[in-house]
């Protein structure tokens, strides 16, 4: 018996990878202020403020590898096949590093830049704070391929036609603080499917969950993917 899962993720995912998450006691908005590193206006006010966020963030994501929360979610995809989307609010690659194909990254990724010129997108690991040329249009206005706030998300289109046809949808280390992301709970349920929260702590939407379990990622992923494993033989 196969069924059509979307599961999401947030950054509660890769914390036990060593990656920080964003609303946390430790979390990234604890030391920084959305409004100086994650809006355009920002960008456009003090650019090398915002580089140095990102670049940093993008040194340390090499230093860091998948845990068995990304690895349990690389097993499902080999159990349900095109039935399984991954959605993440990560910029991080490590669902991809783990093995997973089908992962649409909402909100960007750090490992690609983006020209405010010509709007190309090119896969990238290095530094942008030293102003490298766009390998487009050869001007030096690269950015991170990161959604910011006040920005359009990418791939909603597709994201809400894989929910109204789900099954089941999972949202995994997620606060449900930011939209539209904390919304997929509640169109998932309008199209009839199951919902279930794995989650550290309770967030802003587990009433929403028909099922929230509270527990690391690291093992309520793996134990969950068992279950479904199980239920697929
Ligand atoms: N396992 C499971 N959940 C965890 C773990 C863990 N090991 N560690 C933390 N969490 C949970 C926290 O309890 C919290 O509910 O992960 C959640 C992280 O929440 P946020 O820091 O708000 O991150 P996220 O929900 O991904 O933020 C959404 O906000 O800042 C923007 O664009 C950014 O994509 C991001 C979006």
């Amino acid at each position: 018996m196969l069924v059509k899962v979307v599961v999401l993720t947030g950054a509660g995912i890769s914390a036990e990878s060593g990656l920080a998450t964003f609303r946390d006691a430790d979390g990234l908005w604890q030391g920084h202020h959305v409004d100086n590193v994650a809006t355009p206006e920002a960008f456009h006010r003090d650019p090398a403020t915002v580089h140095r966020f990102y670049d940093d963030r993008r040194r340390e994501l090499r230093a860091v590898a998948p845990n068995a929360a990304h690895l349990a979610l690389a097993r499902l995809e080999q159990v349900l096949g095109d039935e399984l989307l991954v959605v993440t609010q990560n910029v991080d690659d490590l669902h991809e590093r783990a093995g997973s194909r089908r992962v649409v990254h909402m909100h960007g990724e750090l490992l690609s830049a983006l020209c405010d010129s010509c709007q190309g997108r090119f896969a990238w690991d290095d530094d942008l704070g030293d102003g490298p040329a766009c390998p487009g249009c050869g001007n030096d206005t690269l950015r991170p391929d990161v959604v910011w706030f006040g920005e359009m998300p990418y791939d909603l289109d597709l994201i809400e036609r894989a929910l109204v046809r789900s099954d089941l949808f999972v949202a995994i280390g997620t606060s449900g603080a930011v939209y539209p992301a904390a919304g997929f709970v509640r169109m998932a349920t309008r199209a009839g499917a199951k919902t279930l929260e794995l989650n550290l702590d309770s967030s802003e939407t587990s009433h929403l969950f028909d099922d929230a379990r509270q527990g690391p990622a690291g093992k309520l992923v793996p134990e969950w993917v068992a279950d479904v494993q199980a239920l697929s033989r």
